[in-house]
């Protein structure tokens, strides 16, 4: 009973702060009663439509993930985005990529390190991506999850180095009333290329972080963040031997 309170009372605080919120939007743009029925409705036919998680992470998820960046020193997090599968497999400096989509070579590679620019040994990062049509396995076109996802670990100088192809920019879940409501707002469903990173290290906190490629499309106008991550994390071009080299180096905070 004695955590009870606290938890209420910040349910108390920050439902009352989001009520107050949307209130003073209704009062600010003078909101009809058929537009007010017409946004509840909208509302069930998402929560119907089971994308009531991807409209709030459309629009909210970054917010809470800059919260969490201005609490904690070392790489900036981002969306984790709704992809992720925790048991991918360790790797052998490749991920398992397919033929068939004869995807740009590319080489992730860089270092670890603590905030104290020391390098940690053993950290594991945990990669995943887009095929080079846009799609993730175990979720689309029954690619077998092991594809374009890996886990390595770093050396004992911190380094790590993997093989892989380009990811491509991709849209969002778009046929349901997530992708109606972007277009309605004269938006769109796109999101910049990127590869995602989960790293972790024994005493430090984890950063789960997208890099994004210089010059990508979307870049600047994410549909699930306007600028992607406020333009941090993108690597610059570099090509090595016809691959794109993307140079990522993370930095982990200790924990307390
Ligand atoms: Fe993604």
């Amino acid at each position: 009973m004695s955590q009870e309170k606290p938890w209420q009372e910040r349910v108390q605080e920050v439902a009352l702060a989001i009520i107050d919120g949307v209130r003073s939007a209704l009062d600010a743009q003078n909101v009809t009663m058929e537009e007010y029925r017409t946004g509840v409705g909208y509302l069930m036919k998402t929560a119907q439509a089971g994308e009531l998680g991807l409209l709030c992470d459309v629009f909210f998820n970054i917010t809470v993930v800059n919260n969490q960046n201005k609490l904690q020193e070392g790489t900036r997090s981002d969306l984790e985005g709704p992809y992720y599968l925790p048991d991918s497999p360790f790797v052998d400096g490749e991920i398992k990529t397919m033929e068939e989509f004869e995807g740009e070579p590319m080489v992730i590679q860089g270092q670890v390190t603590n905030t104290e620019g020391e390098p940690l040994v053993g950290a594991v990062l945990d990669i995943w991506q887009s095929t080079p049509n846009g799609k993730y396995s175990g979720y689309h076109d029954n690619i077998p999850q092991e594809y374009y996802r890996g886990k390595v670990r770093t050396n004992a100088d911190g380094s790590y180095s993997v093989k892989s192809t380009t990811p491509v920019p991709y849209e969002i879940p778009n046929q349901g009333p997530t992708g109606t409501l972007l277009k309605a707002m004269g938006s769109h469903t796109w999101r910049p290329a990127h590869i995602h990173l989960k790293a972790s290290a024994d005493g430090h906190h984890n950063v789960t972080m997208q890099a994004y490629f210089e010059g990508g499309d979307y870049n600047d106008n994410d549909c699930c963040s306007g600028k992607c991550n406020e333009g941090q994390n993108i690597i610059p071009r570099k090509y090595e031997d016809g691959a794109r080299i993307m140079d990522i180096d993370l930095v982990l905070a200790k924990a307390a």
